[in-house]
């Protein structure tokens, strides 16, 4: 989007009480998490969620994670602890772990959808946290995205995406993780993963053993992170599962590379995502490399998945959702 722009500010002391006074008061404000940015309101204020909800333009059947400064503030939104949740919380909050909890009757339907369960998360990102222990309320936060598009990971790209809507951003820079936070469900006393994300599975399994997949998507309401379209450019997108590009490959298309490619002449431009082969590296430069290479009004993409462990698993998901879109 172009034109008129929220007020953006650096996160110093002063902008930070701004923005908790803002988030107090009913204020819409997108601050920097270590996984993507996110918008935020208080999370008991059902007008204000309400227009999280109408800037994003995301439909109201989609819940949304509510963001604590500590355990005990998420204990506070629940009306009971599994034990292995608390567990996990202790193991790996503050971090990109969202947790799903039976809700409390504090937690308006609206943040929820109707959902007995609330998602529940505790950034480790300095500026969410202190912002959220300055404001001392609850804040319910999607992605600072356009519903369905990329999420963002830099100040900047909140701003071209949402304009002047949100009261204030937040600027902490790009964020460190780079890929949603992974979200857990307990059911039966198990864990169940509903989004492969920011916390690697591989991490999660050494804590509390083998962990049962969720189905990978679902059409009907439950996640819609999961909608089987979803985090997707405006270029279409082609996963290079196994394949190699076709020959129309040539001419105007894109790569996004996980490592340095052998052909790169073929294609107009090239992102790679881990010059390294640290997939960790690919996440954190994912949003901004697909970002980049859907600004340039390419005829499509290419692009090749990571390797399907730690935080491969992540960017395969988010790129298997953003290539449906491509068969549109
Ligand atoms: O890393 C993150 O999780 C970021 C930052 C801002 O914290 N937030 C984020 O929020 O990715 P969002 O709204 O873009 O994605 C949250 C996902 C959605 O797919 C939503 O459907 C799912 O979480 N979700 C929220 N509450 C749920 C619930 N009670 N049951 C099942 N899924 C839920
Ligand atoms: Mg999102």
């Amino acid at each position: 989007m172009s034109g008129a722009r929220a007020p953006l500010r650096r996160a110093s002391p002063a902008a930070l009480d701004r923005a908790a006074a803002l988030l107090r008061e009913g204020g819409v404000v997108a601050f920097p998490t270590e996984t993507v940015y996110g918008l935020g309101a208080r999370a008991t204020d059902e007008r204000a969620v309400a227009r999280v909800f109408e800037i994003k333009g995301r439909p109201r059947f989609d819940p949304l994670i509510v963001h604590v400064a500590d355990w005990d503030r998420a204990r506070a939104l629940a009306v009971e602890i599994p034990p292995l949740a608390e567990r996990l919380a202790r193991r790996f909050w503050p971090g990109p772990l969202t947790l799903l909890l039976p809700k409390s009757p504090v937690v308006p339907d609206l943040v929820t959808a109707g959902l007995p369960t609330v998602a529940v998360r505790c950034p480790s990102h300095p500026v969410a946290s202190e912002l959220l222990r300055r404001a001392a309320i609850p804040v319910a936060a999607p992605s600072a995205n356009r519903f369905g598009r990329l999420s963002p990971t830099t100040a900047d790209a909140v701003a071209e995406q949402l304009g002047a809507r949100p009261d204030l951003i937040l600027d902490g820079g790009p964020c460190p993780v780079g890929i949603e936070s992974t979200i857990l469900s307990i059911e039966g006393g198990a864990a169940v993963l509903l989004r492969p994300g920011g916390l690697a599975l591989e991490e999660i399994e050494a804590e509390i053993g083998p962990v049962r997949t969720g189905p990978a998507t679902d059409a009907r309401p439950r996640a819609p992170g999961r909608l089987p379209r979803h985090y997707a450019p405006r270029t279409p997108l082609t996963l290079l599962e196994g394949a190699p590009p076709p020959d129309a490959a040539a001419g105007r298309s894109g790569l996004l590379a996980f490592r340095a490619p052998a052909q790169p002449q073929r294609y107009a431009a090239v992102e790679t995502l881990a010059p390294s082969g640290d997939p960790r590296e690919a996440a954190a430069r994912f949003f901004a490399a697909l970002r980049r290479l859907d600004a340039l009004g390419l005829e499509r993409i290419f692009a090749e998945p990571a390797p399907d462990s730690g935080l491969g698993r992540a960017i395969n998901d988010r790129l298997r959702r953003a290539a449906e879109r491509a068969e549109e």
